[in-house]
């Protein structure tokens, strides 16, 4: 049975006394442990009070610059997750070799040092901004399975430093100043089989050759998101891609000619400056979700997702569309969400749409006639408000009985809309992983 255990212990710190610092040793434990204001070797002691059913032991505000390894080598056995907090005193520490997960966040690191032959599986630092690199003692740790580096002081990364770890699976660089992805590795190295997750979203990328990633047999997703790319080269040969995120750059064009990505699912190009389609995007016909809102298309025909028969979610809002064509044999037939808000449309015509239900939205175009009567009824839902004329349904009746409503006084001018436009684009960021 789960007993809880809570207790409190404070006890006046020797250090604090010497010093003008008055913060007090303070610990409790329930369901973790945690231990506030750690600052000398003589507060080890409270390890001894972590029972065994405790994993997890939190040091929050940690007052030391160094925590050297043979503090840390006192943690019970039991513990084999330490979370370290609030601690922007923290300039070093020294993980011990036991640790198999650490979580650092608000710290002030600036080196870390890892014992030998360490357990360390699960590795994760946030926000700790002088951090300038992967801490060369990575090596150390042959079993990491997963390396998160966010908002820390990364500039540049050398996939090399990874070579060893066989186990690695994910790692995610995400939110740091990376400006380029090297290799100097001169062989091939262990962790390109078990790799499966690369995520480098909000850095400062300009330019990726992506068959850098080739290597990488089994990768499963690929977050770039949030950079500064003007160029993808390459041919990315990924046969278990599953995820592919390129939403937020400065993409102008896009050629994706002899990409192999036969297992593609989410693909996300919103947010460019993309004015046609990706070339050779036709080919990704296993993808149920594509987003391509916030860029700046003028046309689109469903006939370039023909054949796409898991397509379920299409978006393209906010771009600068003035003609859509929709009515087409070659309809992707398992098509749910079409999402075509905030462009230029002035007609639309969905008089035949071969799928089972679609639900259309067109909000805010400029739309001034549509035909009710010559609608598929395969348009279960239909969202057009913020045109010159509304004929929005939610149900079948809807569509039969119901009236178009005129009116201009809704009508958002070209300008209105470009700006709520812009609102949105700098707030969103394509959520991969649901
Ligand atoms: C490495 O650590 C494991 C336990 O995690 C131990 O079994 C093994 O003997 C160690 N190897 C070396 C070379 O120290
Ligand atoms: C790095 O370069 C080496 C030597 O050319 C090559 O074998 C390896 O596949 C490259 N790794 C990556 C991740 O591109
Ligand atoms: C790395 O592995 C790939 C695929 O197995 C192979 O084509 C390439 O020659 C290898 N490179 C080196 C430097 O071993
Ligand atoms: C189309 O996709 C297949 C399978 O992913 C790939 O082998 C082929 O190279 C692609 N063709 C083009 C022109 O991109
Ligand atoms: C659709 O997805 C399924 C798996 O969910 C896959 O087996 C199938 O090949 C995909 N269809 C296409 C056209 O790629
Ligand atoms: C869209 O317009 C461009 C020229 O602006 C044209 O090359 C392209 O074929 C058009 N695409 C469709 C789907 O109509
Ligand atoms: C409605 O969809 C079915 C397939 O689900 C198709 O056979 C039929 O032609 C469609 N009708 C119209 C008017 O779009
Ligand atoms: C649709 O048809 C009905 C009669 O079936 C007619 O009363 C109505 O005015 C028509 N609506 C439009 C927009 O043409």
């Amino acid at each position: 049975m789960f007993r809880w255990i809570v207790w409190l212990l404070i006890v006046a710190n020797t250090a604090s006394s010497l010093t003008a610092n008055t913060a007090k040793l303070g610990m409790y434990c329930f369901h973790e442990c945690y231990i506030y204001n750690f600052q000398s070797k003589g507060d080890i002691f409270a390890f001894q009070h972590i029972s065994n059913n405790f994993h997890v032991l939190n040091l929050e505000n940690v007052l030391m610059k160094r925590v050297r390894q043979r503090i840390l080598e006192r943690l019970p056995p039991f513990v084999d997750t330490l979370k370290i907090g609030n601690s922007n005193q923290l300039k070093w520490i020294s993980v011990p070799q036991a640790l198999r997960n650490l979580h650092i966040r608000y710290s002030g690191l600036r080196r870390i040092d890892i014992a030998a032959n360490s357990s360390l599986s699960i590795f994760h630092i946030f926000s700790s901004d002088k951090l300038m690199k992967v801490p060369p003692a990575i090596k150390n740790a042959p079993k990491l399975q997963y390396l998160r580096l966010r908002e820390c002081g990364l500039r540049k990364i050398d996939l090399a430093i990874f070579c060893n770890h066989a186990y690695l699976s994910e790692l995610l660089l995400d939110s740091n100043k990376i400006r380029y992805i090297v290799n100097t590795s001169k062989n091939n190295c262990t962790f390109y089989n078990s790799f499966t997750r690369l995520v480098m979203s909000q850095n400062m990328l300009t330019t990726v050759n992506v068959e850098l990633f080739n290597v990488f047999v089994n990768l499963r997703s690929l977050d770039l998101q949030m950079n500064r790319i003007t160029s993808l080269s390459g041919r990315l040969v990924a046969r278990f891609l599953e995820e592919f995120g390129v939403d937020s750059n400065k993409l102008e064009h896009v050629d994706l000619c002899g990409w192999d990505v036969p297992l593609m699912d989410t693909v996300a190009f919103a947010s460019n400056d993309l004015t046609t389609l990706p070339k050779c995007l036709n080919n990704w016909t296993s993808v149920s979700k594509l987003f391509l809102e916030h860029n700046k298309l003028t046309n689109f025909s469903i006939e370039s997702v023909a054949g796409w028969n898991n397509l379920t979610r299409l978006s393209l809002s906010c771009n600068k569309l003035t003609d859509i064509v929709l009515s087409s044999v070659h309809f992707p037939k398992n098509l749910e969400f079409l999402i075509i808000d905030q462009n230029y449309l002035s007609t639309l015509d969905l008089s035949f749409i071969p799928v089972q239900s679609l639900r259309v939205s067109v909000n805010f175009n400029l739309i001034s006639s549509f035909d009710v009567n010559n609608t598929s009824p395969n348009v279960t839902r239909l969202s057009m408000m913020g045109n010159s004329v509304d004929c929005s349904w939610e149900t079948g009746l809807e569509q039969l009985y119901g009236e178009c409503i005129r009116h201009h006084a809704f009508t958002l001018e070209p300008n209105q809309q470009a700006n709520i436009c812009i609102a949105q684009k700098a707030k969103r960021m394509i959520y991969l992983y649901i």
